[in-house]
C-alpha cells in the first residue's frame, strides 16, 4: 500500500475518503487550479464523485489536510510517468494542486518534502527515482520544484496543447535516493 498516513508541522496527508467530496470539489471546479496543472476544472459534482472514487482505489494520491482544522486543501500523488516507458517500480511521477485560497504559505512544499521522505526514507522498495515537471509558465510550481532539490532535465518544447493555455513547453526534473539524501544533508548543514 502506499498511502500512508503522513505528518508534517501543519499538515496531515491522508487517504481520501467519501466524506472528502463537498470540500473535493469546492477546490476542483476553481478555473485556475486544475488547467495548471492539465486538467479541467470539476464542472459538477458528479465529475468529482468519480474522481474522487478513481483516488480510492488507486492508491496513489493523498488528501492534504491541514492539521489545525482537519480542512482538506489539496492533493498530492505520485503516478505513473507517462513521459517514460518504465515501470513505477522504477519511476513515479509527482503531482500535487491545492485550493487557491490556500496558495503562498509553503503548504506545496512541506507536503512535498515529506512525500519524498517517505518514498527514500520509509517506504518499503521504493521507486529509484521521482519525477516532476510543470508548464512554462507555471513559476509557482518550478519554485516549489526548486526548493524541493529536484535536478532540471530539460525542456520538451511544444509538449502540450490544450483549451486554456493553447500550446505550452514542459519542465521536467527528476530526483533519485541518492539525490534526495544529498539534499536533505545540505539543508542540515545549512541550519
Ligand atoms: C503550484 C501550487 C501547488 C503551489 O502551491 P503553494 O502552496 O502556493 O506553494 P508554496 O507556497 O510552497 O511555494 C510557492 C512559491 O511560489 C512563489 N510564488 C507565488 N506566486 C508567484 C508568482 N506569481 N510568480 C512567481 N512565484 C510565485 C511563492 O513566493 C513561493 O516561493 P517562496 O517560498 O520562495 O516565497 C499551487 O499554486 C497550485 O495548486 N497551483 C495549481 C495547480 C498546479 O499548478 N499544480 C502543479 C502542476 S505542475
Amino acid at each position: 500500500m502506499l498511502i500512508v498516513p503522513l505528518e508534517t508541522p501543519r499538515l496531515v496527508l491522508r487517504r481520501f475518503s467519501q466524506e472528502d467530496l463537498k470540500d473535493f470539489f469546492s477546490y476542483a471546479c476553481h478555473p485556475q487550479v486544475g488547467p495548471c496543472a492539465g486538467w479541467k476544472p470539476h464542472f459538477s459534482i458528479s465529475e468529482s464523485r468519480q474522481i474522487l472514487k478513481s483516488f480510492i482505489e488507486r492508491d496513489e494520491v493523498w488528501a492534504i489536510t491541514l492539521k489545525s482544522t482537519g480542512a482538506l486543501i489539496g492533493s498530492i500523488g505520485l503516478h505513473k510517468d507517462d513521459g517514460r516507458s518504465v515501470s513505477v517500480k522504477r519511476v513515479r511521477s509527482m503531482g500535487y494542486a491545492l485550493s487557491a485560497a490556500h496558495w503562498g504559505n509553503g503548504y506545496a512544499t512541506e507536503a512535498a518534502r515529506r512525500v519524498l521522505r517517505y518514498v527514500f526514507s520509509e517506504m518499503e522498495n521504493p521507486p529509484e527515482m521521482i519525477s516532476i515537471c510543470h508548464k512554462d509558465f507555471n513559476t509557482r510550481s518550478r519554485r516549489v520544484i526548486n526548493k524541493c532539490g529536484f535536478k532540471f532535465e530539460g525542456v520538451i518544447r511544444k509538449a502540450y496543447e490544450d483549451p486554456w493555455f493553447g500550446v505550452t513547453d514542459r519542465w521536467s526534473y527528476s530526483m533519485t535516493g541518492r539525490e534526495w539524501l544529498q539534499t536533505v544533508s545540505a539543508d542540515q548543514q545549512s541550519l
